[in-house]
């Protein structure tokens, strides 16, 4: 369909970017270059923006890692070409099993670039030696990369037992910028159906917010100038709307920052070593742009229970 080929084309942006910024020395990641070769510059907000969007997000990797002992899984929704199992890896820090999903076009490149570097795929674990490819979907150890689409309940089930899903374990969700392609209610079901299934459980979601207002219309008509639906926008009208979707699926709590909240939470050395990177003369519009974006999360059990954008 042409609106998912504009959704599935949002990962060579959010690469891209994460690259540039990456490049600049917001962050150290020693593995994008391996899936994005080349990049064009961006301006220093969105590059900010980035560095928010991942150390936000690094933030409750770190509190799940610390809170399951390296015994829980992670599951990656819509994944594109992430790279935290091999940056969690060369941290010492992997957990019992990672799964990747996105649809099988972004995985069918994923697993070609993994193939192709030495680097990436040496990484992966494996027990006696073997990984099992085919042209979308890779299986090692404690390793999974599954093309699907995440409306597709049923399927994403079976997919989720061949890459050996323990649904009793601590289990961490990430979802970022991915639900809001899918429409509100496909993403309801979802939300509600991983509820059902995980009962111990933590989903980090980032995704816009505040979208009903001039900026927010503005960044809407902009998506879909290229192609982007956002059929699940209706969830990110306010940080409430964000953390209803899961209150009312099924999730025990729930809490939501926008990105001011997230930017202002992190260490003060490293917000002044960013704020060096690049001179900033639109400070306003860097503000703007995190004020419609956001960090939810939701959890099921207690073990995750009220966890804080607080560092630590
Ligand atoms: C904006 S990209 C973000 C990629 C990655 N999470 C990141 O932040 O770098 C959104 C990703 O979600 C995936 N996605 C969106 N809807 C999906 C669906 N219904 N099934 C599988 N993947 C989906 C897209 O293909 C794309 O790779």
């Amino acid at each position: 369909m042409a609106d998912d080929e504009g959704t599935q084309a949002t990962n060579d942006d959010a690469s891209e970017c994460k690259r540039y910024a990456v490049q600049l020395g917001y962050w150290n990641d020693p593995f994008i270059n391996y899936f994005i070769r080349q990049t064009t510059r961006k301006p220093p907000e969105i590059n900010r923006g980035y560095y928010a969007r991942v150390k936000g997000i690094e933030n409750f990797i770190n509190k799940f890692s610390k809170l399951s002992g390296g015994k829980g899984q992670i599951i990656n929704l819509g994944a594109g070409f992430d790279t935290l199992y091999w940056r969690l890896r060369d941290a010492g820090c992997s957990p019992q099993n990672f799964i990747e999903l996105d649809f099988p076009t972004v995985t069918a490149k994923k697993c070609y670039h993994i193939k192709k570097h030495k680097q990436l795929i040496d990484k992966l674990n494996t027990e006696d030696g073997e990984i099992r490819f085919s042209s979308t979907d890779l299986h090692a150890a404690n390793y999974h990369l599954i093309g699907t689409d995440l409306r597709h309940i049923s399927e994403l089930s079976n997919k989720l037992i061949q890459a050996e899903v323990d649904f009793n374990i601590p289990t961490l969700f990430l979802a970022e910028c991915v639900l809001v392609y899918i429409d509100s209610n496909t993403a309801s079901a979802l939300i509600k159906w991983l509820a059902q299934k995980f009962s111990n459980s933590l989903f980090v979601n980032y995704e816009q917010v505040n979208m009903r207002d001039k900026f927010g219309q503005v960044m809407l008509s902009n998506l879909r100038c290229r192609g982007c639906l956002l059929s699940g926008v209706d969830d990110c009208e306010s940080l409430e709307t964000q953390q209803r979707r899961f209150t009312i699926n099924g999730w025990e709590g729930s809490n939501a920052w926008t990105m001011v909240e997230v930017y202002d939470s992190l260490p003060e050395s490293e917000r002044i070593r960013i704020e060096r990177v690049e001179m900033l003369d639109e400070r306003e519009l860097l503000i703007q742009l995190l004020q419609h974006y956001c960090i939810a999360v939701a959890w099921n059990g207690t073990m995750f229970k009220n966890l804080s954008i607080a560092q630590g």
